[in-house]
């Protein structure tokens, strides 16, 4: 693949895969906001899906193309089942988390501290390409507890590239594996965006994906200007895009040269009311699916109201879609 030189790198805007929150009824909010912005799912356990209910994790509609599947794992059969599932369900890309650092995901040796492997990496990535023929990519952060030195993350891309990966996403902070929580490791260790844009230039052949702290458009724009001695590919935004929904709105306009007139807040919602219905008969509670809409009147007047009752317990508990109407009433 060589994605970099295109200005419609379908990489331009992914939106992060977020345990907990990127579920498929979030992701099928986000692709009413934006058909190109390109979504990945929660981390899927490659044990979970060797030895449990494959279904039951993988499942997702066809409204969410195009999207990959995250999984984090360090065998490398279980891995190449993982690609070979995914595969077979349909997802455009299967991609490996080596950038986790919570200390539930160590126990199992996957996610960040598989840096410190990179042979080991290696081995999976083969073993996933032998499986598939869709992209097998890897998501990692540029370091480990006090290793700061490029050459680490320089030599980790280098390994597992020459197995074949040729797509990666740096979350561009140290991952520090002992001592902080998952969500300090997000805030604490310091943004390092010159890491990537030197991985980049180090490795003209391969596309670079820059994650972390992205949270304006003009942090876009630079990164992927076409005119920087080395233009990255896309970014992949997490929390803006979750706490502030709406922005997906300006990806396919700002992004994808799209010229149709975005979505309104109210419009949105209008379009996602048929599948909460479906899920709804379907016995999905209510909750599960307005809990991805609490941020969309973010900065607008009356926003509070609006999230205040689509948080409400009892109006929640009543699994009736009129609640979403009442808190639409809220906000006009
Ligand atoms: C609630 C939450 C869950 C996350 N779960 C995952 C995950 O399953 N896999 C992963 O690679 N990263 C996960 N991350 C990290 C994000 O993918 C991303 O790397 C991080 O939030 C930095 O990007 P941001 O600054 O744009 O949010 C998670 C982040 C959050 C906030």
């Amino acid at each position: 693949m060589m994605f970099r030189q295109s200005a419609l790198s379908p990489f331009r805007f992914c939106v992060a895969p977020m345990l907990d929150w990127t579920d498929r009824h979030c992701r099928y909010f986000h692709r009413l906001l934006s058909k190109h912005a390109r979504l990945y799912t929660e981390m899927v356990a490659a044990p979970a899906l060797f030895h449990g209910d494959a279904a039951r994790h993988l499942d997702f509609d066809a409204a969410e193309h195009p999207l990959a599947l995250q999984v984090g794992g360090s065998d490398a059969a279980q891995l190449a089942h993982a690609a070979r599932l995914a595969e077979r369900w349909g997802y455009d890309e299967i991609n490996l988390n080596c950038g986790c650092p919570s200390e539930r995901v160590q126990h199992s040796s996957f996610g960040a501290c598989l840096m410190k492997e990179p042979g080991l990496v290696a081995q999976c990535v083969t073993a996933m390409r032998c499986a598939t023929t869709i992209p097998v990519t890897v998501k990692h952060r540029i370091g480990v507890d006090d290793i700061t030195d490029y050459a680490f993350v320089r030599d980790f891309v280098g390994t597992v590239a020459n197995a074949g990966c040729d797509v990666f996403i740096v979350h561009a902070r140290n991952a520090i594996l002992a001592g902080l929580s998952p969500k300090e490791n997000r805030e604490i260790p310091p943004l390092r965006y010159e890491v990537v844009r030197r991985l980049q230039n180090d490795f003209p052949e391969l596309t670079f994906i820059l994650n972390g702290g992205v949270d304006h458009w003009t942090n876009v724009e630079s990164l992927l200007d076409n005119d920087s001695p080395s233009p990255l590919a896309g970014v992949m935004v997490g929390r803006w895009t979750y706490h502030q929904p709406y922005i997906l709105t300006e990806v396919d306009r700002r992004l994808f040269n799209v010229s149709t007139s975005p979505m309104t807040r109210r419009g949105a919602i209008e379009a996602f009311i048929p599948y909460m219905q479906k899920m709804l008969r379907q016995n999905v509670a209510l909750r599960s699916m307005t809990r991805h809409l609490l941020g969309l009147y973010h900065g607008q007047p009356r926003a509070r109201l609006f999230r205040q009752h689509l948080s409400t317990a009892s109006n929640l508990g009543r699994n009736d879609i009129g609640v979403i109407y009442e808190a639409l009433n809220l906000v006009v």
